[in-house]
């Protein structure tokens, strides 16, 4: 199957997992993609798989993953709670199916090292789903800071301010079903961009705060307290010598809905770039002197090489993220290592686990040694 589906016309992809972001992304991704098939669905929810089977026209829709991967698939999407991941990705490499995955890859440094290195030696393509790389405006940044462009970069700063208000949030709440709060859910995407601007991470202080109980539901119910952070903040240190702060929190009045705060701001010696994720066709540079000034991003950066994707169609603040997807597909294709991978996936785990390590133990925290992935 493997083999084949390198090679293949059609690819049969299996979605595991039918909420939130597959809806948002991973479906509306896929199924733009020519020679891209959704063969079966599956999610517990019976009721929710069986409306998303009819609205997407598959059919093939399960509650068990077992019945989806008897189904001969070439490749599967997994959009769980995070502690499905695992499971699921063990499920799906043995049954020969290349694995997209959600953020983040595993509840531990060291289940996301067992998943890495299972994936790694079954030969077949893994994607960790840190969306935030394929925002146009970053894809842009990215090529100024590898290029030169603001020269050497001395600093930064990375924010994720959200109002997400009091109620409870569902599995996102509990430590067992989500592993982290806010530094998982929104900080874990900001580790990997950062390192995919400013390398690796060396070691890092931080603060982190549970703030309220989320201890009843929207409509008023009872339910349990949740038991992870809501507020996140770490200053990271870089290999290449700059210094990064971070701050993330779903409690910040005056920032949603619609009107979320995503910024990353970075100071080179011979310029200052911000992205900022809700105008994604554009970026800020200013030079010495010179406030900042609005850059289009050039249309090569607007979409990824070979994207099927209209960048001008759609709210430009959702449909960038259809171009994880065509990474995914073009790595399976192309025989080659996605970009971000699973070792990614495992790096950003790493950086989370220091700044957890560093809020408990109120020090300095190494970001322990990680072999850097086969390349080709
Ligand atoms: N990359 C991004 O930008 C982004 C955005 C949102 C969520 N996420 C990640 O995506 C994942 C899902 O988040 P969501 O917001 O879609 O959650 P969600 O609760 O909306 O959907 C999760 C679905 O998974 C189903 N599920 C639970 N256990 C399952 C199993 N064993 N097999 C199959 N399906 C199962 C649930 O019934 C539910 O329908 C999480 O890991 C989250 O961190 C990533």
């Amino acid at each position: 199957m493997t083999q084949l589906a390198a090679n293949a016309d059609n690819l049969r992809i299996g979605l595991m997992g039918v909420g939130g972001v597959c809806a948002a992304v991973h479906y509306p991704g896929l199924s733009r993609i020519p020679g891209v098939t959704i063969q079966a669905i599956c999610d517990p929810n019976a009721e929710l798989v069986s409306s998303r089977a009819a609205e997407w026209g598959v059919s093939s829709s399960f509650t068990n993953v077992g019945d989806l991967l008897a189904e001969g698939l070439d490749a599967v999407v997994i959009a769980t709670p995070n502690d499905q991941h695992r499971p699921l990705i063990e499920a799906a490499l043995d049954a020969g199916c290349h694995v997209l995955c959600e953020k983040p890859l595993g509840m531990s440094l060291s289940e996301t090292i067992a998943i890495y290195e299972k994936a790694e030696a079954s030969g077949l393509r893994h994607m960790t789903a840190f969306t935030y790389r394929f925002v146009p405006a970053m894809n842009y940044l990215r090529h100024l800071v590898h290029t030169g462009v603001l020269g050497e970069i001395r600093h930064a700063r990375v924010q994720r301010l959200q109002d997400w208000g009091e109620d409870a949030i569902g599995w996102r709440q509990y430590r067992q079903q989500a592993g982290l709060g806010e530094l998982g859910d929104m900080g874990i995407h900001r580790i990997d961009y950062a390192e995919d601007l400013l390398g690796k991470t060396l070691s890092v202080c931080a603060r982190m705060k549970q703030l309220v109980p989320r201890d009843q539901t929207a409509d008023g119910q009872p339910c349990p307290p949740q038991d992870v952070e809501d507020w996140v903040a770490w200053l990271a240190e870089y290999e290449s010598g700059a210094t990064c702060v971070f701050e993330m929190g779903k409690l910040s009045k005056g920032r949603g809905p619609g009107g979320d705060h995503d910024l990353c701001e970075i100071n080179g010696t011979v310029s200052s770039a911000i992205y900022h994720l809700h105008e994604p066709h554009q970026l800020l540079l200013g030079g010495r002197q010179q406030p900042y000034r609005v850059v289009p991003v050039p249309s090569e950066f607007l979409t990824r090489e070979g994207s099927p994707r209209d960048p001008h169609a759609g709210d430009p603040v959702r449909t960038f993220r259809y171009d994880q997807a065509w990474e995914f597909v073009s790595a399976i294709r192309e025989s080659r290592p996605c970009l971000p991978s699973f070792w990614h996936g495992m790096r950003a785990q790493a950086v989370a686990e220091a700044v957890v390590l560093a809020d408990r133990d109120r020090r300095w925290v190494d970001i322990p040694q990680i072999p850097d992935p086969p390349t080709g």
